[in-house]
C-alpha cells in the first residue's frame, strides 16, 4: 500500500497559538505537553490514576488498567454513577445554580436548566424509568429530537445502568427496526416530533411504523414537544408528562463497576449491517471530561456550545459527558443552522455570548457560500476558541473560520476522533500547539498514533499509511455489541495488538497527523460516516434493482457526495421518475442524508471475473469521467464504454 495512499496538500501557513489565550490556559508550552504526554505514555497507570480522581467515585479502583489485548478494563475493582460526575457532584458549591444547558428551540423559543433543575429532571426521568421495569444493563433506544429532555434521557438511563442506543433522529423507520433487532432494546423514548426546518419531524410517526415489523419493544414512552398529533397505542405507549407526575424527584445513585455498559451507538462500517459500537462507563467517562477540560480548556465562566445531533458521538461526549462533567455552561440548539437563514447560528452566539464553538467542516462550507454577510452582521467577539471534527477541513476553509468567525484571535482545534474511540484523540491543545490548516496535529495524552506501512513498519516523514493506535486508552470501545469477532477482526488483525482506525494518513516532518480519508468502503457525506454497501442494499432491496454499486465523489458542501450506479431488473420500465423513486427509496431505508447525488442507470456493471464489483473503475469513472485504470481482471470490456457514455449525458 504505502505509496498508495498519496496526499497533495502542501500548506506552510503555521499559526501559534495568541499569548495572551496560553497565559491562560491549561497547557502553555510545548514543554508542558511533551512532558505531560511523555508521562501519559510511560506511565499510563500513575497519569490516568490522577486524572480519575477529579471524578466522582463511590468506590476506589485497584488497578488503573488491565489489557489483555484487544480487551481492556479500566479501572478495575472501582464503582461509581457516571451522573453524579456530571450532575451531583456541581450541587455542593456555586456551580449549584449555574446554567447548565441554554436551550433554544427552532421556532426561537429559550430555556435554561441549572445544574440542580437538570439534576431534578434526571432523577425524576430515572424515577420514571425505573416504575416501567427498565433495570440495570437494559438497552433503551432514545430517538429524540435536540431538546433537553434527549439529554436527560440519557443520563436518567446511566443512572439506572440501564444502557442508552440512541438514533439520530434523521434516520428511518427501518433503521430504527434495524437497531432495535440488534440491541434488543424493549423501551424506546421517543417526542411526537421535533422542529428541523420550519418543518415537524414526525418521530413518534416514525417509531409506529417501526414496531409494525419488530414486535418486541413493551414500552414508548412520549415527550410532547410539538403538539402534533399522534397515535398512542394503549398498553404500550406512555405520555412522558404524565409519568413524571407519578414520580418523586429524588434518586439515590446505585454504584456501577468502572466497565459497565455506558452506551451503544451504531456506526457504519464496510458491510452491509452497522456496528453496534459498546462503550463502558469509568473510562469513557475520564476520555469525555479529560479532552474538554484541556482540548477546550473548559472554563468555569465559559458558553460552550457544540452544533452537532446527541444522536451521534460528538453529541454523547461533547453535549451530554464532558461538559457537564466539567460543570460549563452549554448551548443546545434544537434546529436547521440555516433556519431562517444562514445568520442562525451566529445570531445564537451572539445572543448567548459563546465563548468555545464546534461544528464540523461541512457546515463551514455551507456558511461560506451563504456568504460573509451572515456572520459579519452579528457580534462574534464573546468567542476564544473555535473547534471542528467529522472530517478533515480544507485549508480555505480553515481559514475562513478563522478570519470570519474567529476574527483571527481564536485557535483552531482541529479533531480526529471516532465513534470507537469514545473521545477526542488527535487535536491541537489551543494554548500551545502550532497549528498549520488542514492538520489535527499531534496526539492527545495517552494515544500512542502510529502510521504503519502494509508491513507494520512506522512510514516515515510526509509518507501515506494506516493510522493505528498502539496501546490502549481510557475511552476505547470495548467490543461490537454481540460480535466478539467483528469486533477482533475490524479493529485488531491488521496488525497484531494494534488499533486500526480505518483512515489513511501521513505525518509531517514536525510530527503533525495529517487524515487522508476513509480506507474502506465508508463515505464521509457532511462528516457522517455511511457505508457504501449499506447504500447498495437498500437500492437493491427496491424491487426495480437487481444490482448496485456505491461510489464516493468529492462534493463541494457535503465533503463526499454518493454517486450510485443501478442495473434494473429486466423488464422495468425506465419512465424517467425511476432515479427519483430510488431516491426518496433510500431516504426512506436509511434516511435522508444517505440519498444518492447521482444515480446511473446501466445495463450492467464492471466485475472482475469472480463476479466481484469494480468499484475501484468506478471511483474513477466518477472523478475524471474516463477509465484508464488496470482493467486486465475485467470480465467484460464492453461495460466501459457503456458506462463513459452514461456518465456523458
Ligand atoms: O475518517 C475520520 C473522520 O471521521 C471518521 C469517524 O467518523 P465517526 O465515527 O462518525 O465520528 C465522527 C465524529 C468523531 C474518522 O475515521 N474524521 C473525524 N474527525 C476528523 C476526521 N477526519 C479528518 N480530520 C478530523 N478532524
Amino acid at each position: 500500500m504505502g505509496k498508495s495512499i498519496e496526499s497533495h496538500l502542501h500548506e506552510d501557513r503555521v499559526f501559534q497559538p495568541p499569548k495572551e489565550f496560553s497565559r491562560k490556559a491549561r497547557i502553555s508550552s510545548m514543554a508542558q505537553y511533551r512532558r505531560m504526554y511523555k508521562e501519559s505514555i510511560a506511565k499510563p497507570a500513575s497519569f490516568w490514576g490522577r486524572e480519575a480522581k477529579e471524578l466522582a467515585w463511590q468506590k476506589p479502583w485497584k488497578k488503573v488498567l488491565d489489557w489483555s489485548a484487544p480487551y481492556a478494563k479500566w479501572f478495575v475493582g472501582g464503582k461509581l454513577n457516571v451522573t453524579e460526575s456530571c450532575l451531583d457532584q456541581h450541587l455542593d458549591g456555586p456551580r449549584r445554580n449555574k446554567a447548565a444547558i441554554i436551550w433554544e428551540g427552532e421556532p426561537g423559543e429559550t430555556r435554561v436548566l441549572t445544574y440542580q433543575q437538570l439534576h431534578r429532571e434526571v432523577c425524576r426521568f430515572a424515577n420514571v424509568l425505573e416504575a416501567n421495569e427498565v433495570k440495570s444493563r437494559d438497552r433503551v433506544l432514545i430517538y429524540m429530537p435536540m431538546i433537553p429532555e434527549a439529554a436527560i434521557a440519557m443520563l436518567a438511563c446511566a443512572r439506572i445502568g440501564a444502557v442508552h442506543s440512541v438514533v439520530f433522529g434523521g434516520f428511518s423507520a427501518e433503521s430504527i427496526v434495524d437497531r432495535l433487532e440488534d440491541s434488543g432494546a424493549t423501551t424506546v423514548l421517543t417526542a411526537d416530533g421535533g422542529y428541523r426546518r420550519g418543518k415537524v419531524v414526525p418521530l413518534k410517526a416514525n417509531v409506529d411504523a417501526a414496531l409494525k415489523s419488530h414486535k418486541g419493544v413493551k414500552r414508548v414512552v412520549v415527550y410532547q414537544r410539538t403538539g402534533a398529533k399522534v397515535t398512542m397505542k394503549r398498553g404500550r405507549d406512555l405520555w412522558w408528562h404524565e409519568e413524571l407526575e407519578k414520580v418523586s424527584a429524588s434518586h439515590q445513585a446505585r454504584a456501577f463497576d468502572s466497565e459497565h455498559p455506558l452506551f451503544i451507538l451504531y456506526t457504519s462500517g464496510s458491510t452491509g449491517k452497522p456496528k453496534g459500537i459498546l462503550h463502558s462507563s469509568g473510562g469513557y467517562l475520564l476520555g469525555a471530561y479529560t479532552t474538554c477540560k484541556y482540548i477546550f480548556d473548559m472554563r468555569d465562566e465559559d458558553v460552550y456550545w457544540c452544533t452537532a445531533d446527541v444522536g451521534w458521538v460528538t453529541g454523547h461526549t461533547y453535549i451530554v459527558y464532558g461538559p457537564l462533567a466539567n460543570g460549563v455552561t452549554q448551548v443546545m440548539y434544537e434546529g436547521a443552522p440555516n433556519f431562517p437563514d444562514f445568520g442562525r447560528f451566529w445570531s445564537i452566539v451572539e445572543k448567548y455570548g459563546v465563548t468555545i464553538f464546534y461544528t464540523a467542516p461541512t457546515a463551514i462550507r455551507a456558511f461560506i457560500k451563504a456568504g460573509d454577510k451572515f456572520p459579519a452582521s452579528h457580534d462574534l467577539s464573546s468567542l476564544r476558541l473555535l473547534g471542528t471534527v467529522g472530517e478533515p477541513i480544507n485549508p480555505e476553509a480553515w481559514m475562513w473560520y478563522h478570519e470570519k468567525i474567529g476574527g483571527g484571535r481564536c485557535p483552531i482545534v482541529d479533531t480526529w476522533w471516532q465513534t470507537e474511540t469514545g473521545a477526542i484523540m488527535i487535536s491541537p491543545l489551543p494554548g500551545c500547539t502550532p497549528t498549520k490548516p488542514g492538520t489535527a496535529t499531534l496526539p492527545f495524552f495517552g494515544v500512542d498514533a502510529a502510521i504503519l506501512d502494509e508491513n507494520g513498519k512506522e512510514c516515515k516523514a510526509d509518507e501515506g499509511g494506516k493510522l493505528v493506535i498502539r496501546k490502549p486508552w481510557p475511552s476505547m470501545l470495548r467490543t461490537i455489541y454481540g460480535d466478539a469477532r467483528r469486533y477482533k477482526k475490524v479493529y485488531w488483525s491488521d496488525y497484531v495488538g494494534r488499533y486500526t482506525a480505518g483512515d489513511g494518513a501521513r505525518r509531517d516532518r514536525d510530527g503533525n497527523f495529517w487524515i487522508v480519508g476513509r480506507l474502506d468502503d465508508v463515505l464521509n457525506v457532511s462528516g457522517h460516516r455511511l457505508g457504501t454497501a449499506e447504500v447498495e442494499s437498500a437500492l437493491v432491496a427496491h424491487k426495480a434493482v437487481a444490482e448496485a454499486a456505491v461510489v464516493g465523489r468529492p462534493h463541494e458542501i457535503k465533503g463526499q457526495g454518493v454517486v450510485a450506479f443501478v442495473t434494473l431488473r429486466e423488464g422495468v420500465k425506465t419512465s424517467g421518475r425511476i432515479e427519483e423513486e430510488l431516491r426518496n427509496h433510500v431516504g426512506k431505508v436509511i434516511g435522508a442524508i444517505a440519498k444518492p447525488d447521482e444515480i446511473h442507470l446501466t445495463p450492467a456493471l464492471p466485475k472482475t471475473r469472480s463476479g466481484k464489483i469494480m468499484r475501484r473503475l468506478l471511483k474513477e469513472l466518477v472523478a475524471t469521467g474516463k477509465i484508464t485504470g488496470n482493467i486486465t481482471t475485467l470480465e467484460d470490456f464492453g461495460v466501459i464504454t457503456k458506462l463513459q457514455k452514461e456518465m456523458k449525458k
